[in-house]
């Protein structure tokens, strides 16, 4: 298919090719690749099957080359402290405190209190796994108050997770 398309000098039969290597996805894309093509005619003002090939060639590479960047959507470690902090002032707060012992605005009603983090005994014996899943799952689900609600929106960012344990780590008594 290559080598007949090439006796001809026409673009037009050149660009569905392009568009058909796999991967070459998106509108952007395909405007590139098309402008691409145009250059190589303007220049040679002939098409031969080597060119074609090479261009092919290209966008293999341009493919891998992006398949190996690295995910822009995984958040930085600078990141995920952030968004725990912030996390943790808007969700945990309202009952654990600000200072982490257990008396939030929220906490008055309830029996039993929300934990006391400064708790020093409270902290030698629970893990940060335990921490982890109340964090995710809610107390429910590790038999604990149901009123300490899960977050099943962290399940998967387990670095804003890891941060949360730190701040609920950072209470404990010295
Ligand atoms: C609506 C009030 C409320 C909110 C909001 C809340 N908690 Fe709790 N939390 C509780 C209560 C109540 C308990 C005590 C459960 C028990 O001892 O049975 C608790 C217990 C805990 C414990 C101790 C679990 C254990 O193993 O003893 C941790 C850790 C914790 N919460 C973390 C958090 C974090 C982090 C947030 C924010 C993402 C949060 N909580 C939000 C009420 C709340």
């Amino acid at each position: 298919m290559l080598l007949s398309a090439a006796n001809t000098h026409d673009i037009k039969l050149f660009e569905p090719l392009l568009h058909a290597v796999p991967g070459v996805r998106g509108h952007r894309h395909r405007e590139l690749h098309g402008r691409r093509v145009a250059r190589h005619i303007d220049t040679a003002r002939a098409v031969d099957c080597q060119r074609i090939h090479a261009i092919v060639a290209l966008t293999a590479q341009e493919q891998a080359a992006a398949a190996a960047e690295p995910d822009s959507q995984a958040p930085s470690g600078a990141e995920a402290k952030g968004e725990a902090e912030q996390m943790f002032r808007s969700r945990c707060v309202v009952c654990h405190g600000e200072k982490g012992l257990g008396n939030g605005p929220g906490s008055t009603a309830l029996n039993p209190k929300p934990r006391n983090y400064t708790d020093g005994t409270w902290q030698a014996n629970v893990t940060d796994d335990q921490i982890k899943n109340v964090i995710m799952y809610g107390g429910a689900a590790a038999g604990k108050s149901p009123i300490m609600p899960a977050s099943p929106d962290l399940q998967s960012k387990p670095e804003v997770v890891d941060e949360l344990v730190k701040i609920v780590r950072g209470f404990r008594p010295h």
